[in-house]
């Protein structure tokens, strides 16, 4: 039966019930280990973005995605319909190849830092479009942020100007990018579905896709610091992303790359431009070097790109001309000082041996209640709190050495983040380090 009520029109009720109907029939679907038709998909996440699916009726169908799965052909179709909601950019007008690199997240991974001006020193174009952090992992812009004066949110206009100019931008996707993705996963986040692969890989590439890169090299991370820790799992999501940048025709690669202990001796947004600084000038931790030329030559490879070695680029000053070209162009100030914390706290090694292992949850969460990260959408971080590591597993340490100095303007904060401390370091004499490798598996079209 239809109900007529006063302000709605006999047509537009029929079309909201009957569309209501389909989304009944899709989650119930779902639901019973169907397979949903690419019509089911195309109308859901649209009706969805439109408002005419209601968010307990997405929930619904996430979670029964989550416990049932998808095929590939869905996870493709759904992908697609993201993307379909928005913009898709395009950067045919630039006279190099685009190329990008996401990572999944994780405890002191500053690489797209130096990553960027780099490839860009090489001969490619970056258009890296960035996210701020939640939880224990930080985000770029958040880190960029504590550069003096630059600027995250950019226009289409600008980001094209940035790019011709530097061959590298970072900066805040805008909200025409993809819009069933920002409302999915807002939603995804408050009902215990984030963990689904197929709704993961589809959030990360539809963006992606939709950014118009042409090259694209995924950074997957495994280990107790990532969301994804058991690396089979890691694995699967890396070649779902893969296979669906194929469908799209972007040339797709993925490292799954370790975290389970924090990339380089920082975390907090200006402790780690600090030691991404350090790596452009040359120097800097070894496995943030080692990673960011790992992940430029597979950038400048999967691009076809025949130029410069990243390493010689790192080495002759190219790619700190780069860093400070992009910074500029984007308002900041490359040379102003970094925001440093007004409080600081150093922990001491309880006994003599070597550093085995190193807990990078543990580490990312106490400098995230530091007050390097937030807990929900919109509060302000600090830019100058966080953690510098004075040694890492492998490294033989005293009884009374320093092991790490906490950051904070708040000094009631150091409780909190010395108790999630405890036990993130073990010594043992004569030991040797537990780590896993830094790639752990790389996935080729
Ligand atoms: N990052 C995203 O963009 N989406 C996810 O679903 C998970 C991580």
């Amino acid at each position: 039966m239809i109900y007529y009520r006063g302000h709605l029109g006999q047509k537009k009720l029929k079309n909201v019930l009957i569309e209501n109907f389909a989304a009944v029939e899709i989650i119930a679907a779902k639901r019973d280990s169907l397979v949903l038709t690419d019509l089911q998909i195309d109308w859901v996440v649209d009706a969805y973005t439109r408002g005419v699916v209601a968010d307990e009726q997405m929930s619904a169908l996430a979670m029964a995605i989550l416990l049932n799965g998808m095929n590939s052909h869905e996870i493709s179709r759904w992908t697609n319909a993201m993307i379909n909601s928005g913009e898709r950019m395009n950067w045919s007008m630039l006279d190099r190849p685009t190329v990008d690199k996401h990572s999944t997240g994780g405890v002191g991974d500053k690489i797209t830092l130096p990553l960027a001006p780099l490839v860009a020193a090489c001969g490619g174009a970056v258009p890296q479009l960035s996210g701020r952090g939640l939880g224990h992992t930080g985000g770029t812009l958040d880190k960029m942020e504590s550069i003096k004066g630059w600027r995250a949110s950019l226009t289409n206009d600008e980001m094209l100007k940035v790019l011709q100019e530097t061959g590298a931008v970072i900066c805040a996707a805008g909200a025409g990018l993809a819009p069933a993705d920002k409302k999915l996963y807002a939603l995804r986040d408050v009902t215990a579905t984030v963990e689904a692969i197929p709704l993961i890989a589809s959030s990360i590439m539809s963006k992606k896709i939709a950014e118009g890169t042409s090259a694209l090299v995924l950074d997957v991370k495994t280990g107790s610091g990532a969301f994804m820790s058991d690396p089979k799992k890691a694995g699967e999501l890396a070649r779902v992303m893969v296979q669906l940048g194929k469908d799209a025709g972007v040339t797709t690669r993925a490292l799954v790359t370790a975290m389970d202990v924090p990339l380089g001796l920082t975390a907090g947004n200006a402790l780690e431009v600090a030691e991404s600084v350090e790596v452009l000038a040359g120097g800097g931790p070894h496995d943030v070097v080692e990673l960011t030329l790992i992940l430029a030559r597979e950038m400048i490879d999967a691009a076809g790109i025949r130029g410069k070695d990243p390493e010689t680029a790192l080495k002759d000053g190219s790619a700190m001309d780069h860093w400070r070209r992009m910074i500029i162009a984007q308002g900041g100030n490359p040379e102003a000082t970094l925001p440093v914390a007004k409080e600081s706290h150093t922990v001491v090694a309880a006994s003599t041996g070597t550093i085995t292992t190193m807990d990078a949850m543990k580490v990312g969460v106490s400098a995230w209640r530091l007050g390097a990260g937030r807990s929900k959408q919109g509060e302000t971080v600090q830019a100058g709190a966080g953690i510098t590591m004075h040694a890492k597993p492998g490294d033989v340490i005293k009884a009374g050495d320093p092991l790490f100095t906490l950051f904070t303007d708040e000094s009631p904060r150091f409780e909190r983040a010395l108790q999630v401390l405890e036990g993130a370091v073990t010594i043992i004499e004569g030991g040797v380090a537990q780590q896993l490798p830094l790639v752990i598996e790389r996935i080729v079209q």
